[in-house]
């Protein structure tokens, strides 16, 4: 595998990259198409993503690449690169500066570098397996919360409807029964990730994502001192699309009201 540190510094190059795209759609404004009910995508999505594959290419030519909106590759491919380049295209065009462009690199399945940066705050966070999670090159860590009782918690939804969310509105119930400091659901599933892995979080779960949503955030919160599992409490992987992270401590609380309230 390739050095991990230079893995990062192209992450990083790409996503700033991007963020500059980003910006100046910002500024210019931009067409704005559906992909289905409830569910944009802009030019300013498949240019980042463009500009992320073109500048990631010029170092690792041989690489492959799966993103949201046009390059396609089996999640098992030796040498991987995952990338929203929008995460939260709904808050993007509308102006709510809650935005993940997110670049994880995978080598034979297993993610060793996740950045995620937002191009609204310039807020940058990185993962390196191995090395610790990082905020604008400051070391983070996830949170002490031992109890729902005093955890702020995320989630999100997906754009199809059905069971799955009267699942999640199920569990968002449970939670502010047993009284968690609150609920959030900041649209955009990378930075949701990246406050578990900062301590701002508790704890974040979703029940429908694809892998590029995750796949830098889930190393964000590992290396931060988090858990990030399925709802079986296995460990996720790009192939799966339902997941729980925390900080440890809470995990097996939120893992047991999910399942109960999905068998029932
Ligand atoms: C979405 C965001 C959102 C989550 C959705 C995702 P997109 O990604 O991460 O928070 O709830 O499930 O699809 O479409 O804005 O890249
Ligand atoms: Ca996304
Ligand atoms: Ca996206």
């Amino acid at each position: 595998m390739e050095n991990l540190n230079e893995l990062a510094n192209v992450a990083v190059l790409a996503a700033k990259e991007a963020r500059n795209t980003v910006k100046k759609f910002i500024e210019s404004g931009f067409k704005i198409d559906m992909k289905g009910p409830a569910n944009l995508v802009t030019e300013a999505d498949l240019a980042a993503e463009k500009i992320i594959v073109e500048t990631i290419k010029k170092t690792y030519p041989e690489h492959s690449f799966l993103g949201e909106e046009k390059v396609k590759a089996e999640t098992n491919a030796e040498n991987l690169w995952v990338i929203d380049p929008i995460d939260g295209t709904t808050n993007f065009t509308h102006d709510v500066p809650v935005v993940g462009i997110s670049i994880a690199f995978s080598h034979k399945g297993e993610v060793v570098v996740g950045c995620v940066l937002n191009p609204f705050t310039d807020d940058l966070y990185l993962a390196i397996k191995g090395k610790g999670s990082t905020l604008n090159d400051k070391p983070i860590k996830v949170s002490s919360a031992e109890k729902i009782s005093d955890s702020l918690i995320a989630t999100g939804f997906y754009y199809g409807l059905g069971n799955d969310l009267n699942v999640s509105l199920d569990v968002i119930k449970t939670l502010i029964d047993k009284e968690c400091h609150g609920i959030r659901r900041m649209g955009a599933a990378s930075i949701d990730l990246c406050y578990v892995a900062s301590g701002k979080f508790d704890a974040y779960f979703e029940l429908k994502l694809n892998c590029w949503d995750f796949a830098a955030g889930m190393l964000l919160v590992r290396e931060a001192g988090g858990i990030i599992t399925n709802p079986a409490g296995i460990d996720l992987t790009l192939n799966d699309s339902q997941l729980i992270a925390s900080n440890t401590s809470v995990h097996p609380h939120i893992l047991a009201i999910l399942n109960e309230r999905k068998s029932s």
